[in-house]
């Protein structure tokens, strides 16, 4: 068995996730960590909360709160939401972490050491009114680019350019309004990252496997220059990791943010080095990173730049699945407008299973994609309650009636051996898709998988053998029994409430199946179980029209 590291990207603290969030790291990442666990591998699968930065700071201040108190309280929103999708994390850690502090300010003074450090004096926008700097979203202003009134000091969200503070038009802060604006100097800390071009060009290069979204991304940041320029990576903040030596300076975000990945493992667990240190056994760890596409520089290029300008033996990334966006009904998920499901609201709605089926059965891999309610209601009513449900309520139902809640005893013949052939065949699809991380082609196959099994029931038709041949029917439904069970264990990582559900119906424990004909020989004659519960209801159009109209926005 092997050893697989797993990480999410950190989700920004100041408001809930919408399901476009969801998709793009948090839940692939959970159903990958789920089917190496279930194949018998050793998973450590991380996530948590990126709390720095402006944006942080700016919610904190919206809301009347401390920022600390803010986030604190945050976390655990999202924290409790992440139980709520059954996002099985080893440990949903906090990037403000006294872990995270001391190892974003190890990280900073390695690549000091290396040379990779230059103080530079920085030209930044100060606000005399409110009596400090003005970083990033700190100041709004006419976008050079597009002439747009509102553009951040950071990005225009009009034309998405990227801009600094002083390039905006008509500044002002966002703090106070105030247009008394000067320019004045701070010293600042770069990183040289241009000199680790070579290197990081030949580490991405070496990816023939990676996906083509991952590696497109980042080689046009390394070839268009762009990208690799030498950055700042602290900031005129209080809230943060503050840098040695510079005070009122902290990190900056995206430089703390992926270091989190490593604190968290050290906030839960002593031994964390060996998922961590190659040189303290995690040379035998594979590790894989899930993300949406807009993450993908900083992650092929700015933190493996801290990594390997460390000069020191930690693990870099092996293999890095990005997603493109998934967009709502036509247009944009939108946290200002109210349009679209956000996780909380997904909660109220229905229980975590449908949405993560649907998620991952759309999952933007591809290309953009897109949530519909009427896609979502004909994929949740089609494969999980037409298909799966069905086939389970069908036979233990049946065999309740016929036989009683105990597994029958009859023989099996030609039908079963072709099915079991089938199955053999569609099971090891299905576990080179997920090795693969090709979740739309996993669903399919497991949906297939599903298929076969109703079909089989359609082809024998136990109702009607019963009347001439019980014991023959009964052959019939202790293999589809078994089915039920075969079901729930490799549903597993897409639909885990539902497989535990159909686990303690047929009061049996789940295992991967090594062979499918002995996984399907495993509930023996006379195995006692119950009729589990509808596992799925259907979505009515009265339900589908009324959530439409909730969520379709202002
Ligand atoms: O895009 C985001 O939501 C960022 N908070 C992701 C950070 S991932 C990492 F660097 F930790
Ligand atoms: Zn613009």
């Amino acid at each position: 068995m092997a050893r697989y590291l797993v990480t999410s990207a950190i989700p920004y603290i100041n408001g809930i996730k919408h399901l476009g969030n969801l998709v793009g790291s948090q839940l692939p990442s959970d159903v990958f960590a789920r089917y190496l666990r279930a194949r018998g591998h050793e998973v450590m699968h991380i996530c948590a909360t990126d709390e720095h930065g402006s944006p942080a700071e700016l919610a904190a201040q919206k809301a009347g709160k401390p920022v600390a108190e803010y986030c604190a309280e945050m976390h655990e929103v999202q924290a409790e939401l992440a139980r709520g999708f059954r996002l099985a994390f080893d440990h949903f850690g906090r990037s403000s972490s006294p872990q995270n502090h001391e190892l974003t300010q190890h990280f900073a003074a390695q690549l000091a050491k290396q040379g990779l450090i230059a103080e530079v004096v920085e030209h930044q926008i100060y606000s005399v009114t409110d009596g400090r700097f003005l970083p990033d979203r700190y100041v709004e202003g006419t976008c050079p680019n597009c002439g747009f009134e509102s553009a951040r000091g950071d990005q225009c969200d009009n034309c998405t350019k990227q801009l600094d503070p002083t390039d905006l038009i008509n500044p002002r802060s966002t703090i106070s309004g105030a247009t008394d604006l000067e320019v004045r100097e701070t010293t600042h800390l770069h990183l040289k990252q241009s000199q680790l071009r070579a290197e990081l060009s030949d580490w991405i290069e070496g990816k023939h496997d990676w996906p083509l979204l991952t590696t497109s991304i980042a080689k046009k940041w390394l070839n268009d220059g762009d990208g690799l320029q030498d950055r700042g990576i602290t900031r005129d903040l209080d809230w943060g990791v503050p840098v040695p030596d510079l005070p009122g300076k902290v990190f900056y975000v995206w430089f703390d943010a992926p270091i989190a990945y490593i604190a968290a493992t050290a906030e839960k667990f002593d031994d964390w080095e060996r998922w961590w240190r190659t040189d303290k056994g995690a040379d035998d760890v594979t590790y894989v990173q899930f993300m949406g596409k807009d993450n993908v520089p900083f992650h092929t290029l700015s933190f493996p730049a801290t990594i390997i300008g460390s000069g020191e033996p930690w693990k870099l990334v092996d293999y890095i699945k990005s997603f493109n966006y998934l967009n709502y009904e036509g247009g944009q998920f939108s946290t200002s407008r109210g349009r679209g499901v956000f996780m909380d609201q997904a909660l109220g709605v229905l229980p975590s299973d449908y949405w993560r089926w649907w998620l991952m059965s759309n999952v933007p891999e591809t290309s953009d994609a897109q949530f519909t309610w009427e896609s979502f209601q004909a994929g949740c009513n089609k494969d999980l309650a037409d298909v799966l449900g069905n086939f389970v309520s069908r036979v233990t139902k049946f065999c309740r009636s016929k036989f009683g809640e105990e597994v029958p005893d009859g023989p099996m013949g030609e039908t079963e051996q072709a099915l079991i052939e089938e199955l053999t065949r569609r099971v090891t699809l299905y576990e080179g898709h997920m090795q693969a991380m090709e979740f739309r082609k996993a669903t399919a196959e497991l949906r297939a998988i599903w298929v076969a099994g109703n079909e089989y029931l359609q082809e024998t038709a136990p109702w009607a053998v019963f009347k001439q041949d019980p014991v023959h029917a009964a052959g019939i439904i202790r293999l589809a029994l078994n089915l039920c069970r075969l079901y729930a264990a490799l549903s597993v990582p897409f639909i885990p409430d539902a497989s535990a559900m159909l686990a303690e119906a047929l009061n049996t424990d789940l295992d991967w199946p090594d062979d499918v004909a002995s996984a399907l020989d495993t509930l023996k004659p006379g195995h006692a179980f119950s009729v589990p519960e509808n596992l799925f209801a259907k979505i009515t159009d009265e339900q589908r029209e009324e959530w439409q109209q909730t969520f379709q926005g202002r």
